[in-house]
């Protein structure tokens, strides 16, 4: 019997020893090992379903694995629960934070410690003052008596990052915590990461954006395919060197935009477009094979624009024009007729159903255009649609049968987009369509926008990412305030120029 030992700097607070799982068939970790020491941020990185959240699940008990050990403060553990993964200090943050949204941020970050503990009586009133310390030592400004559901998403992950630390974490996961967060919000996140640090917190952070990982974390695991490829210090590594250990091929972010031919057609044409508290003044035309970005910092309107063209909200006035017709009615069902397909924000939520197989989601849009003159379902095209989307997009499953939920984030992004494509409209709108994806497949998503740019499609691709928007688009408006500010085309899309016209 191995005895637990006191925690040093140089113990391992946790370690994970040959870890391997499989779901089905499908093999997500093959003997992975890692070491975590007191007081370090530890980034772990790699493609879309190379089994970082699944390793995540494993550490904190919500998954066994099938073969290895978790090793805490020197014992073995073969397989963690959930209760005994807390009580070792080890805690998670997803990406829904597991609030109560009807309880204050104080209930929120108190009770649930007050119920691990098995404390069957106590009140809300007698936990205040861990709360108010946390709050303090932290010397966060997060207002204890707000509802959690009126909070920003930033908020209530910091509500959830006190929670974990009433429980006395030494452990933090968090599981792309950056994603949802604005440009101020992300540094307020990382100075916190620094003190917690300072406390000798261990720290694992998921994240598909390198400059950050190599800005926040000492030290950088790689996956690949389930497997470890490297753990190395953070300032050894490039990020094109990450990006070759995670693909095992070198990406190319260059830009490459084809040139438009000088007679290309306007297939999107937006005049005056108004919407109260959300947009003034906006006009803009799109032209067949173009790709154009809007970009802005988050509120700028550049969203709400999006949705008054796809029909989601209705534009107090201005006209639209698809291929010189114009867009009458305003409802969703209106804008898909005329040829307009949006791939949204929030894709779990507003785009998949995640209960349904890959196939299902790939043709829910599209069935009407896979009937007969009859008007029977023509299954050998519908069969034959889907299997041709599902090898273009190179979704990562094991057929087309798998049901949504079960792929990983990146996955059903590609799922969401093979949608809209089946429906081939003539513009396609997409915000934020590699957030949350990887840098292979960000590549291979932007790469697919080009090319069916090239087939003759509008595009227009909604992003904050810079980098991004100079690799594919030919022009790139900026919007601040709910109006068009600027317009970038041809050589003056430089990352450079699109940041300093953000934030200016
Ligand atoms: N419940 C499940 N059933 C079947 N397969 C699963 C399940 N959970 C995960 N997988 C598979 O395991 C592999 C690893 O998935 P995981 O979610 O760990 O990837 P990830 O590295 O977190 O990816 P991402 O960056 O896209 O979030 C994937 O092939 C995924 O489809
Ligand atoms: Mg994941």
């Amino acid at each position: 019997m191995v005895q637990p030992e006191q925690a040093d700097a140089r113990q391992p607070v946790l370690a994970v020893r040959d870890i391997t799982k499989t779901y089905g068939g499908v093999r997500a970790l093959s003997d992975v090992s890692l070491e975590l020491m007191p007081g370090e941020v530890h980034c772990l990185a790699g493609e879309n379903g190379c089994g970082k959240s699944t390793l995540i699940k494993i550490i904190s008990g919500a998954e066994r694995p099938d073969r290895g050990e978790i090793v805490i403060d020197g014992v073995a553990h073969p397989a963690m629960d959930p209760a005994g993964a807390i009580r070792s200090g080890i805690q998670v943050i997803y990406q829904d934070f597991s609030l109560f949204p009807n309880l204050t941020v104080a209930e929120n970050i108190t009770l649930t410690s007050a119920v691990a503990d098995g404390k069957r009586l106590y009140s809300a009133a007698a936990l205040r003052p861990a709360a108010d310390r946390i709050v303090a030592e932290l010397g966060l400004d997060l207002d204890l008596d707000a509802d959690v559901e009126r909070l920003t998403v930033a908020d209530r992950q910091l509500t959830a990052i006190c929670r974990a630390l009433v429980h006395e974490a030494r452990v933090i996961i968090m599981d792309e915590p950056t994603t949802a967060l604005t440009h101020s919000e992300v540094a307020r996140l990382f100075a916190l990461v620094e003190r917690l640090r300072d406390r000798g917190v261990a720290l694992v952070f998921v994240s598909h954006k390198l400059d950050e990982v190599l800005e926040v974390s000492q030290r950088v695991t790689i996956l690949r395919s389930g497997r470890h490829v490297v753990t190395a210090a953070a300032g050894e590594l490039s990020p094109a060197a990450i990006a070759h250990h995670m693909t095992g091929r070198e990406i190319n972010e260059e830009r490459v935009v084809s040139a438009l031919p000088i007679d290309a057609p306007t297939v999107l044409d937006v005049r005056e477009l108004n919407l109260a508290g959300a947009f003034e003044d906006v006009t803009f035309s799109l032209r067949r094979g173009e790709i154009l970005g809007v970009t802005g910092l988050l509120g700028s309107g550049r969203t709400e624009i999006a949705e008054a063209l796809f029909g989601i909200t209705r534009p107090d006035s201005g006209t639209v024009h698809v291929d010189g017709a114009p867009l009458t009615g305003h409802r969703i069902e209106d804008a898909v007729r005329a040829g307009i397909g949006y791939v949204p924000e929030d894709r779990l939520t507003q785009g998949l159903f995640l209960e349904k197989s890959i196939a299902d989601n790939i043709i829910a849009g599209s069935l009407d255009r896979h009937r007969s003159r009859s008007r029977l379902l023509d299954r050998a095209r519908v069969r034959s649609t889907i299997q041709s989307l599902f090898e273009r997009l190179k979704v990562k499953a094991p057929n087309t049968r798998a049901v949504v939920r079960s792929l990983s984030g990146g996955n059903a992004q590609r799922v969401v987009i093979a949608k809209w494509l089946a429906t081939q409209p003539k513009v396609l709108m997409l915000n934020g369509p590699t957030v949350g994806v990887d840098v292979g497949s960000k590549a291979e998503i932007l790469e697919i926008l080009r090319n069916e740019a090239e087939r003759g499609m509008g595009v227009i691709v909604i992003s904050d990412d810079a980098p991004e928007l100079v690799s594919c688009c030919h022009r790139v408006l900026i919007v601040r305030r709910g109006r068009i500010v600027h317009e970038l085309a041809g050589d003056d899309v430089t990352v450079s120029r699109i940041q300093d016209r953000m934030a200016a």
